[in-house]
């Protein structure tokens, strides 16, 4: 089949994902908002990004902050009013940023008006908007599925002596996507964002929409009794009948033909680890870009490095959404060793990214190098820490933006802001904007060069190398990375000028290529 026409600012684009929480709080709350996000656009137009991909506004009781919508329309007061962010539209339109909102279609907050109708009239048209199961045979939930944050996906209404089911929080029941009338109502809701002025979608577990038909139970990994986490307990289990059902691929294809009369772009929060399947939500007309996320849990080897680069991208191209950090996960400074080692490694394998084809995108604060915050128990948020004993969750990397020295970093005027500033002044903006040699600056200089790559071939040679060297070449660029703690030289063949390197300054030329411990560069055939 012929491909469909694609966006053509998605092409090699650089996105910057914005937590809207912990941004920029405009109004004095402690928590950020449009207005303060408004007000930052300036730095993204600075440091060099294109897309502004945007977490949820909408209106919310906020039990999964804001992944629980209760209108998929309305802005939530907390965050400020549709006119804000028409306004925010229209400044990243000025700053020649796109704009990516998060539709969340797996689930409603149960405070949606589809949901308190399906509760309070079982034979009404919204029930089967919901997934409803009998009791199985002891009176317990219909299958083993269980919840993504704790628990069975199942909870009972005893009204009506039915279970529905939450792939996430019992506050988020999962839509019924058989459901003809739920897919009408997602289709409007695309126009409405599209006719506003939006550029393009992030749609929360993209690969999660459609469940077995027969509500199969999942079988599950032996010997995985003693896991806290309720996020481990959860990729315990193999997840053959809840997740990655062949049907999704039909939704993606209406929503994409909506999407093309608009210019705009399907991107895919597609937790699928596994090539094959996941190019099979992309397909030539489905999903315009989706995640890959096996960076969050590759191990700092040479082999885990390329291996986890090079498969999607030789098998889906420039269709992937790379990534290394996001609002769910551990920051990858520290996941990589923490502080300097940690920073100096999540520069590195950020080059490796920005080199490759696909789009690009950063999580608020990368850019500045920050390692995870220290987030006190008693002060914790997020319902994976408040409801699992013993589980950190995810607030270690939610915490307030750091702008510049004084209050709250900069962040808010607020006596209190929702999580701890968990920052120090050298690692605020405006600190590392006046330090050349910043982690900022640096990743700053990174976007430029990604930017000189836009029209560069999409075909990727991975050359050998030295076994602690990952490498690959695009037309005359060579990207690689020293993932070992010992200088490494390399002697790929013809004469080389490094034009970017993280540890340095670039400009040397000659057949050898000189890399520090855990140094990433980029040489131009010279
Ligand atoms: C993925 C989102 O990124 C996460 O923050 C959220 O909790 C779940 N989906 C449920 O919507």
């Amino acid at each position: 089949m012929p491909e469909l026409e694609e966006p053509k600012w998605l092409s090699g684009a650089v996105g910057y994902e914005i937590y809207i929480r912990s941004f920029a709080d405009g109004t004095g709350t402690g928590i950020g908002d449009l207005i303060g996000l408004h007000d930052r656009l300036d730095h993204l137009a600075w440091l060099g990004v294109d897309i502004v991909w945007i977490t949820p506004f909408f209106s919310s009781p906020m039990a999964d902050h804001g992944y629980d919508v209760a209108d998929y329309t309305g802005v939530d007061p907390l965050f400020g009013d549709i006119e804000d962010l028409d306004r925010v539209i229209e400044r990243c339109r000025e700053l020649a940023l796109r704009v990516v909102i998060d539709i969340v279609p797996n689930h409603t907050s149960m405070a949606h008006s589809w949901f308190e109708a399906a509760l309070a009239d079982p034979a009404g048209p919204y029930r089967d908007y919901y997934l409803w199961r009998d009791p199985a045979d002891d009176g317990g939930p219909p299958n083993n599925w269980i919840s993504h944050f704790g628990g069975p996906a199942w909870t009972l209404d005893e009204k009506s002596g039915q279970y529905y089911c939450h792939l996430f929080l019992p506050e988020q029941p999962d839509l019924n996507w058989r459901n003809p009338a739920v897919r009408r109502e997602f289709v409007d809701i695309l126009e409405f964002w599209f006719e506003r002025g939006v550029d393009g979608i992030r749609i929360d577990v993209a690969h999660a929409l459609i469940k077995d038909e027969q509500f199969r139970d999942n079988p599950r990994h032996p010997d995985t009794a003693d896991l806290v986490d309720p996020r481990d307990v959860f990729h315990s289990f193999e997840h053959t009948y809840d997740l990655l059902q062949p049907e999704s691929l039909d939704i993606y294809r209406e929503w994409r033909e909506v999407a093309d009369r608009y210019d705009a772009a399907l991107i895919g929060e597609t937790y699928v680890l596994d090539v094959p399947k996941l190019a099979k939500l992309l397909a030539g007309d489905g999903l315009h870009v989706g995640f890959w996320f096996s960076t969050m849990s590759m191990r700092w080897d040479a082999h885990s490095i390329r291996h986890t680069l090079r498969e999607p991208a030789e098998g889906i191209g420039h269709r992937v959404g790379w990534v290394q950090s996001s609002h769910d996960e551990s920051r990858p400074v520290a996941r990589f060793g923490g502080g300097d080692l940690g920073r100096r490694r999540s520069l590195g394998l950020c080059v490796m990214l920005m080199g490759l084809p696909g789009v690009t995108f950063l999580y608020q604060g990368e850019e500045l190098g920050l390692d995870d915050a220290d987030v006190p128990v008693e002060l914790r948020d997020d319902p994976i820490a408040t409801r699992n004993a013993g589980a950190t969750g995810r607030d270690v990397c939610r915490t307030p933006m750091p702008w510049e020295p004084g209050p709250n970093l900069g962040f808010s005027t607020a006596d209190h802001t929702w999580l701890p500033v968990g920052h120090e002044q050298s690692d605020t903006v405006a600190a590392q904007r006046e330090d050349p040699s910043s982690h900022l600056r640096q990743m700053r200089s990174l976007l430029e060069l990604r930017h000189g790559l836009v029209g560069m071939t999409d075909i990727v040679e991975w050359p050998s190398t030295p076994p602690e060297l990952v490498a690959f070449t695009r037309d005359d660029h060579t990207f690689v990375l020293n993932a070992t703690d010992q200088p490494v030289q390399w002697t790929p063949g013809g004469e080389w000028q490094i034009v970017y390197r993280t540890a340095g300054q670039p400009g040397e030329s000659g057949p050898v290529i000189e890399l520090a411990a855990n140094e990433a560069a980029v040489a131009r055939a010279h």
